[in-house]
């Protein structure tokens, strides 16, 4: 039996499911079963919902923020609660298997409680000032209006790792998630709401389409555009917010390559490139989608990961024996078997899959592992976003370390060595925002800073004590209580010689 929900927006406190405009259905992308009918965002609940996160916002930021943080340790205790039911929710709605939909939420409870506690910290800085009788200081203040919008993938932890931070800040959002995971979304809002967050703090915009994307990132009562997604979308936000000089955040594509060298531990390295590379079906930022290995490991190790191949189980992921699900939609199903396909127009070995896999109703798309494949090629370059592996061989460490850097991206790479010294020189060496070392480029935790350089982002970090940082103002107070004029850099009495 299917389940099939009317999804609307939140927008006030309150839910809206509009009279008039379109409506979309959500399939389960495993059985192409119905999973809700969306309505879908038009450009006046998107002005309703500014509205409301504008009235919110005063109230909001005058809030202490270690009272801030309590709601947000009421919602932690809503997800634990709601944990189970989330978790299958989201594997309906987006495909992933159960495990791995619950380490999701379990992501979130982290963030919830992480974020908590930032309620009695949010420390700034208190300095000493070059002048006596002189204190001076910097506190972080709010952005203002958060505008978040989040991909997919993860449609929980991602967003909250934007919503979280931004409101133990102070800020109030406007969510647009995904519409292919409206229902996903909802759920997680209603958490907010029975945790008591007040009306319009957090504000979320049902099936909204890139059109409703472009006018949150220009609309002028957003102060601020927190945006997972693709480079090249992530780029045309970047231009519309500059209109009005909003501060964004962007988290974007990846090309991630896990490393390794002959003296790595041959078994842990297949296990650690195979769950990296087709965990979430590869649609992960940090998907490894390269795995570049020494020529004198090269054989063994590709014998190893077709090994590990065959261990995967397709299909459903509900069904708790299955290690891997459907891809998101047709669309995705197409574009994904297109690289494959033009991957073996150029003549590179197809060594698994390749193909989708007819037997099953759903998206899905089998394990697949190309190579030998030449790093300056397409499969090595372009970002799939599928259960796809390419393999990629080198001479030496130096080799290896430049294919990884040849990327255009920076989001997350990996090394498996047993040797501490290249292990340490390439960790400083290898040029994305995360590096792991004898485990592959998947699996952050929200302790630490999420992010990376080139075509992933724009230079902030989400998570972590940088998350701080990206969604708030730093307010510098100097208070001088000397009872006269005293001029800083001029009245230099204080400086020697
Ligand atoms: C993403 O793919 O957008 O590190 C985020 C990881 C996850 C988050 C991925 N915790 O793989």
């Amino acid at each position: 039996m299917s389940v099939t929900r009317r999804i609307g927006h939140l927008i006030d406190g309150k839910w809206i499911f509009p009279d008039d405009g379109e409506m979309l259905r959500n399939v389960n992308p495993a059985t192409l079963e119905p999973v809700a009918d969306v309505h879908a965002a038009r450009r006046e609940d998107l002005d309703a919902a500014v509205a409301a996160a504008n009235r919110a916002f005063r109230g909001w930021r005058d809030l202490p923020a270690p009272k801030r943080g309590e709601y947000l340790y009421r919602l932690a205790d809503l997800l634990k609660a709601r944990k189970g039911e989330l978790a299958r929710l989201l594997t309906m709605e987006m495909g992933k298997v159960l495990k791995e939909a619950e380490g999701e939420v379990q992501e979130a409870i982290d963030m919830a409680c992480y974020m908590a506690g930032e309620g009695r910290r949010l420390t700034g800085q208190v300095v000493p000032s070059e002048l006596p009788d002189k204190w001076a200081m910097c506190v972080r203040e709010p952005v203002g209006v958060v505008g978040a919008i989040s991909a997919f993938n993860f449609p929980i932890a991602v967003p909250s790792w934007k919503i979280m931070p931004a409101l133990i800040l102070g800020n109030t959002v406007v969510w647009k998630p995904s519409p292919n995971t409206s229902a996903t979304a909802a759920a997680f809002a209603r958490a907010f709401l029975d945790a008591g967050f007040p009306p319009g703090v957090l504000n979320v915009l049902a099936g909204g389409g890139p059109e409703i994307g472009q006018a949150l990132a220009e609309h002028e009562g957003v102060h601020m555009i927190s945006f997972t997604g693709s480079s090249e979308t992530g780029k045309a936000v970047y231009r519309l917010a500059a209109g009005q000089l909003k501060k964004v955040s962007l988290e974007l594509g990846g090309k991630n390559a896990v490393i390794v060298l002959e003296d790595a531990d041959p078994d842990l390295a297949a296990e650690g490139i195979l769950w990296a590379a087709f965990g979430t079906s590869g649609q992960r930022c940090t998907a490894a989608s390269r795995a570049i290995i020494v020529r004198d490991v090269y054989e063994p190790l590709v014998e190893r990961l077709l090994e590990g191949v065959k261990t995967i189980r397709i299909g459903n992921g509900l069904d708790p024996d299955v290690t891997l699900g459907p891809l998101i939609n047709r669309a995705a199903l197409e574009r994904v078997a297109g690289y494959v396909e033009s991957a073996r127009r150029q003549g590179i070995p197809v060594l698994c899959g390749g193909h989708p896999v007819p037997e099953l109703k759903g998206h899905f798309f089998a394990p697949t592992i190309l190579g030998p494949v030449d790093w300056h090629s397409a499969p090595a370059q372009e970002e799939i976003f599928g259960p796809v592996l390419s393999l990629i061989v080198v001479d030496d460490p130096e080799e290896a370390i430049a294919a990884n850097n040849a990327a255009a991206y920076g989001l997350s790479s990996a090394i498996f060595t047993r040797d501490l010294n290249r292990a340490m020189r390439a960790v400083r060496r290898l040029d994305t925002g995360i590096v792991y070392v004898n485990h592959g480029t998947t699996g952050s935790e929200v302790q630490l800073p999420f992010g990376g350089t080139k075509n992933t982002g724009n230079g902030t970090r989400e998570a972590g004590q940088a998350a701080l940082d990206a969604f708030s103002e730093w307010k510098t107070v100097y208070i001088d209580y000397s009872g006269r004029l005293q001029r800083a850099q001029i009245d230099t009495e204080h400086i020697v010689g």
